[in-house]
């Protein structure tokens, strides 16, 4: 069996949405999920779960959590987060709809930097908030006070008062990670305007070059006390399906706000989600400075060879997570390169109007693959295009 053969037979046997939304003959570069496996120390912490057959209720699993991420901050990130103010959630955007709902109101402005992760317009607008739209600088994707400035202004000039920003740092899907000037100009302008920060740093980890990831809640006293920061281990240890986040509450009207809700309202997290969580952040480092190293030399795979074999496409390389932003404008194939891709080349990747309206004409590749995989996905765009 070659190389493809084998991964593709391991891989389309996944019960996830990744591999089985398109039919078989498509490869699948969309969502976010790596087809990398696990680290296997949390392998082996659910394996030991199912061998004894340890599924009855579990509350201690769950309360393990906040001192083993905030160890992990700590530890990675150089930030201590007050682990009183660390609750658990079944995903980050559980977190994200909540400090939503109670740090804002109904037709509040809520600024998105765009393009952005599509389920955050959803989140502001289901609850009756406003999108500020503030694209970022598409030269590098740069984030300006000017620009913060700019789309608060062009929202109060419609009657929309902003009150909030959701962050997406490191960012999805330009693989930006912010860096200190412009979080302290996000920081300046929220003290000014006295506006809650809605900070998703689940890409934290997933950071190349040496750079490092500066938790928003970490720039300040006055930044922490208006930030609510959430995470998972979902991105950094490839378990999504496991449903299981944290969010550290700085915001005191959305920390008593939730612990003020009917006490099961919020549900609980299950137990592999909590055990596999507690083992990454407490074992698996190591792995994940592996994993980084494959993931960038999976990154500079796909400039190389957009450069030599695309040069209408243009892509920044990432900073930061696993994914690639393609700038397919060039090429004429409409909005949604992405639809034209899939049905031309075979390939599913996110499509770009998906992001939010910068997003006309874009394409977002996973490249958190085989090499194989990458290589056959490639080799089809560069067919379908050449
Ligand atoms: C920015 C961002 N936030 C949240 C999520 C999903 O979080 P969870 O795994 O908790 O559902 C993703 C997944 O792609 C993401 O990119």
């Amino acid at each position: 069996m070659t190389d493809l053969a084998g991964d593709l037979a391991r891989l389309r046997h996944l019960s996830g949405i990744k591999w089985n939304r398109y039919p078989d003959d498509v490869l699948p570069c969309w969502v976010a999920d790596m087809d990398i496996r696990t680290a296997p120390v949390i392998t082996e912490a659910l394996e030991d779960l199912v061998r004894r057959g340890d599924f009855g209720y579990n509350f201690s699993a769950a309360a393990a959590l906040p001192d083993a991420w905030v160890a992990w901050q700590t530890a990675r990130h150089g930030w201590r987060p007050d682990v009183e103010r660390v609750r658990v959630f079944s995903d980050v955007l559980q977190a994200v709809d909540l400090a939503l709902w109670f740090g804002t109101r109904s037709g509040d402005g809520v600024v998105l930097l765009t393009p952005v992760y599509p389920p955050f317009f959803r989140c502001v607008e289901s609850i009756g908030r406003v999108v500020v739209d503030c694209p970022l600088d598409p030269a590098g994707w740069r984030l300006g006070r000017d620009l913060l400035d700019e789309a608060i202004e062009r929202a109060a000039a419609e009657g929309i008062t902003t009150r909030a920003v959701l962050l997406c740092n490191p960012h999805n899907p330009t693989g930006r990670v912010f860096g200190p000037h412009e979080l302290a100009a996000v920081a300046e302008v929220a003290r000014e305007r006295d506006l809650l920060v809605i900070s998703d740093e689940i890409w934290g980890d997933i950071i190349f070059d040496g750079r490092r990831h500066i938790p928003f809640a970490s720039i300040s006293d006055d930044a922490a006390a208006r930030t609510v920061t959430a995470s998972a281990a979902s991105k950094t240890f490839s378990v999504a399906g496991l449903r299981c986040a944290v969010a550290h509450l700085g915001v005191e009207k959305i920390e008593s706000g939730i612990a003020g809700l009917p006490g099961h309202m919020l549900g609980a997290v299950s137990t592999p989600g909590a055990v596999a969580s507690y083992t990454g952040w407490t074992q698996g480092g190591p792995w994940v400075e592996e994993t980084v190293r494959f993931l960038a030399s999976q990154r500079d795979h796909v400039r190389a060879r957009i450069t030599a074999e695309l040069p209408r496409v243009r892509m920044n390389a990432p900073e930061a997570t696993y994914l690639a932003w393609l700038d397919l404008r060039d090429l004429g194939l409409g909005d949604d390169p992405a639809a034209w891709l899939l049905e031309h080349a075979r390939v599913a990747l996110g499509s770009g109007p998906d992001f939010g309206v910068h997003g006309h004409g874009y394409a977002r590749l996973n490249f958190a693959t085989t090499r194989a995989v990458l290589d056959e996905a490639l080799d089809r765009i560069v067919r379908a295009l050449g």
